[in-house]
């Protein structure tokens, strides 16, 4: 039967993409696409689908009651998938504040509209309901560079240390609870650092293509040898798609595809590719930046996909050779977009946190 899903941050990076890739995917499905349309979520995202019917945007507050509880009585929402957040760790250093404000109250609203929506006067909820917290693997905390055989697993104990990571696993915690108490039908999905078509370029990928390509610094934090494990977009959207439909309920899936890289590695590969891709010799290794790392930067994370591969048949399917080429190529065809999205607010926050260059 066709499901109606409540995506929330459907016009920001990740869930743009999966938007798209669900509309793509299946046509009898309708998307309910919440966002506050925050500095990094953008209608250009979704130009492609403007005059598709299966999608309705709707502008709001995840920590307005009273907005969502209306689309709970507009639509009867089968899945509630919440992406909306602050995302930025860099960002959460100097405000932790809103970290807490949208993504720990901002998800216990969620939880509480979705609970009055759906759960029954006997305590019981309706078959095939879901709501899944998408997550993060920052929530587990750090790596140590020097083991490079462990992993984060779905009951490697919480230990956030950014105020991003915090605010997120207490997220997590609430959903649990949601789940163990109420009975609510969850799941929470922890994926790692994500990259593609439509990342606000304040994180690592879309931020040094676009300085790369303008001749930029690209400022390197530290001594550049963090590790993240890198998963295109896309692959996400279907580990999140599978969770939805086989996930067994109140259960966390991590999603990750074993591709663990330096931050200067990838910083290489950038400079390599876009000096090749516009044919651009003036960028070279001379643009990178050592500079004075992140406040209690986390120095590596790297997660064991087995659970969701073993029990849902998940596994990436792009590799990060390909992937880095695509992104590269997506974000040189797509100038107005970053010029669009870097304009304004953008510029004001880069030059504060980077300094005017
Ligand atoms: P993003 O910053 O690109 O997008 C967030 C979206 O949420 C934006 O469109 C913004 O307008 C919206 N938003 C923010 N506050 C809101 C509010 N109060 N009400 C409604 N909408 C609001 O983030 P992203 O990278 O797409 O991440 C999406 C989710 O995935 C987040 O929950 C993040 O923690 C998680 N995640 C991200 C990554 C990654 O690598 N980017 C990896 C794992 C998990
Ligand atoms: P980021 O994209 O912010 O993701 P996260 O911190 O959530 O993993 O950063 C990825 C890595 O790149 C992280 O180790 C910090 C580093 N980094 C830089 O070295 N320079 C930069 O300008 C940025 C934004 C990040």
């Amino acid at each position: 039967m066709a499901k109606t899903y409540l995506v929330t941050g459907g016009a920001g990076f990740i869930g743009s993409n999966f938007v798209l890739y669900m509309l793509h995917k299946y046509d009898d499905i309708k998307i309910v696409n919440v966002d506050l349309l925050t500095y990094a979520g953008n209608l250009e995202n979704l130009a492609s689908i403007e005059s598709d019917e299966r999608h309705v945007f709707v502008q709001a507050d995840i920590r307005d009651a009273q907005a969502i509880a209306a689309l709970f009585e507009k639509y009867d929402i089968d899945y509630v998938v919440n992406f909306a957040a602050e995302s930025h760790v860099d960002r959460s250093i100097v405000d932790p504040g809103a970290f807490a404000s949208t993504n720990v109250m901002g998800t216990v609203n969620m939880l509480n509209c979705t609970r009055a929506a759906w759960e029954r006067e006997d305590g019981s909820y309706p078959e095939g309901k879901k709501y899944l917290q998408v997550s993060t693997d920052e929530v587990y905390g750090s790596l140590s560079i020097d083991e490079p055989d462990t992993f984060f697993r779905e009951d490697t104990p919480i230990n956030p240390h950014s105020p991003y990571s915090a605010s997120k696993a207490s997220a997590d915690l609430f959903v649990k609870a949601y789940g163990d108490t109420y009975g609510m039908p969850v799941n929470i999905t922890r994926c790692s650092n994500n990259y593609g078509p439509f990342q606000f370029p304040e994180k690592l990928i879309p931020l040094m293509i676009n300085n790369a390509e303008a001749h930029r610094e690209l400022p390197v934090y530290g001594d550049g040898l963090n590790v993240r494990d890198w998963l295109y977009v896309e692959d996400h959207c279907k580990a999140i798609d599978l969770v939805l439909s086989n996930g067994r309920v109140g259960e966390v899936y991590n999603v990750g595809g074993h591709n663990e890289r330096p931050n200067i590695f990838i910083v290489k590969k950038i400079i390599e590719e876009t000096s090749r891709a516009t044919g651009d010799e003036a960028i070279t290794e001379d643009l990178i930046k050592y500079v004075q790392d992140r406040k209690g930067h986390d120095r590596r994370y790297g997660i064991a996909p087995d659970k969701i591969k073993a029990e849902l048949g998940w596994e990436p399917e792009t590799r990060f050779e390909d992937g880095i080429v695509k992104t590269i190529d997506w974000y040189l065809a797509h100038k107005e977009w970053m010029e669009h999205v870097t304009s304004g607010a953008y510029l004001e926050y880069y030059n504060k946190m980077y300094g005017v260059r």
